[in-house]
């Protein structure tokens, strides 16, 4: 699958993504993700899921990314590209979406099984770090 229009190396995010896959720890589910992502300044980060036999307690993959993104220096998402465990485009969760809207950078793409998607197509309406700001500003004026 290749997206349209934006210049992305979506090649190089998907084969990211399938090797992040084969990483993945899912003794419960079977069913392997991984996930990669293009960062502002050039770099790729990767994660899988890493499950915990108390259920909820599962780390998804963009969790895994998003952790490798802040260690390895942070920054913003230009891209996002996710797998299943047969390597075909998985379209992240709703937890996950709201996961990756704190770090997207401005017109982040999503590779989705029918090609590129933006941050509000993926979440519109979305609550996020601006709404934070916007509530702090209105309490320290209401002082
Ligand atoms: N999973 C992810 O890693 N990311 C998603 O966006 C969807 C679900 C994982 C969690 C769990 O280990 C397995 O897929 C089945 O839900």
């Amino acid at each position: 699958m290749t997206g349209t229009g934006s210049g992305i190396d979506w090649q190089r995010l998907e084969s990211t993504a399938r090797a992040a896959m084969t990483r993945a720890y899912v003794p419960y589910s079977g069913f392997p993700v991984g996930a990669a992502a293009l960062v502002e300044d050039g770099r790729v980060v990767a994660g899988c899921n890493i499950e915990n036999a108390s259920l909820g307690l599962t780390l998804c993959a963009e969790c895994s990314l998003v952790s490798n993104l802040q260690m390895t220096g942070g920054g913003r998402l230009l891209a996002f590209y996710c797998v299943d465990g047969n390597g075909q485009v998985l379209m992240p969760c709703g937890r996950c979406r709201q996961l990756l809207f704190e770090f997207h950078a401005p017109g982040m793409r999503l590779m989705g099984p029918e090609g590129e998607l933006t941050m509000e197509q993926v979440l519109p309406q979305a609550f996020g770090p601006a709404d934070m700001t916007e509530m702090t500003d209105r309490t320290e004026r209401g002082r």
